[in-house]
């Protein structure tokens, strides 16, 4: 078990937007949380981060690393760098000694990029190509953990199945695991081992993948169940 979380709560002065959540993320494993907008996702995922502090509650990390990725993957990059040079620098700045070294190149390789990106600035990419930088940057200091919070939100459907299929490589082949967090459960159904259904700052369901689909405990699992196309 990587993190454990028991009864988190988490405010903005008088409003509690993470009203008592448990959980744990295991080893190797694809976790979802996923619920509307504003039901707290994003709370929980920098507070995992260290970025906003619990008002109440326990987390436990067992892992070293934990990197972040957010939705506006263009906007996380450095417009004025090129894709070689920030990773170059993100591998200086926070590889650890302990992990194996590594080239921009392979981080590339490693997320399904061409060496043609590494002479590219942002603005000359696709959404999903930017993603898949980002995704390389937080590779490059060997995380654990990856949070990945709406990391597909922001793409064309189109992209996003395989930005999600990526995430799948890198829990098979680096054996990262990973919390992925969507609004849509269209976007979990396929990729998560388990899944947290979250609404107004807590858990309304939780479980296997399909057990969650196939039994949903709350209506308004049923409600986003609903809402997912059938394909
Ligand atoms: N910095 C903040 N200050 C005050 N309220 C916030 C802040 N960030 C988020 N909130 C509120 O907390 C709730 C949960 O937000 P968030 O965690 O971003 O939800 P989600 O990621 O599920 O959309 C929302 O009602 C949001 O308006
Ligand atoms: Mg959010």
């Amino acid at each position: 078990m990587l993190l454990s979380v028991e009864d988190l709560r988490v405010k903005y002065g008088a409003f509690e937007a993470v009203r008592g959540v448990s959980f744990e993320l295991r080893a190797g494993e694809i976790l979802g949380i996923v619920g509307e907008s504003g039901s707290g996702k994003s709370t929980i995922a920098r507070t995992l981060a260290g970025l906003e502090k619990p008002s109440a509650g326990k987390i436990v990390r067992n892992c070293r690393r934990l990197q972040m990725i957010f939705q506006d993957a263009v906007g996380s990059l450095n417009p004025r760098m090129k894709v070689g040079a920030a990773l170059d620098e993100a591998i200086k700045v926070g590889r650890p000694k302990t992990a194996p070294a590594i080239t921009a190149p392979e981080l590339l390789e490693q997320v399904g990029l061409s060496r043609a990106v590494l002479d590219q600035y942002p603005r000359e990419l696709s959404g999903g190509q930017c993603q898949r930088v980002s995704v390389a940057r937080a590779l490059s200091c060997a995380p654990e953990v990856l949070i990945a919070d709406e990391p597909v939100s922001a793409l064309d459907v189109s992209v996003q199945a395989r930005v999600l299929n990526l995430l799948r490589d890198l829990r098979r082949n680096l054996g990262i695991s990973i919390l992925l967090i969507a609004h849509d459960l269209a976007v979990v159904k396929n990729v998560c081992d388990r899944i947290c259904v979250m609404e107004k700052g807590v858990f309304v369901d939780s479980g296997e993948a399909e057990a969650v689909f196939d039994h949903p405990l709350s209506d308004y699992t049923v409600r986003l169940l609903k809402a997912v196309p059938s394909i």
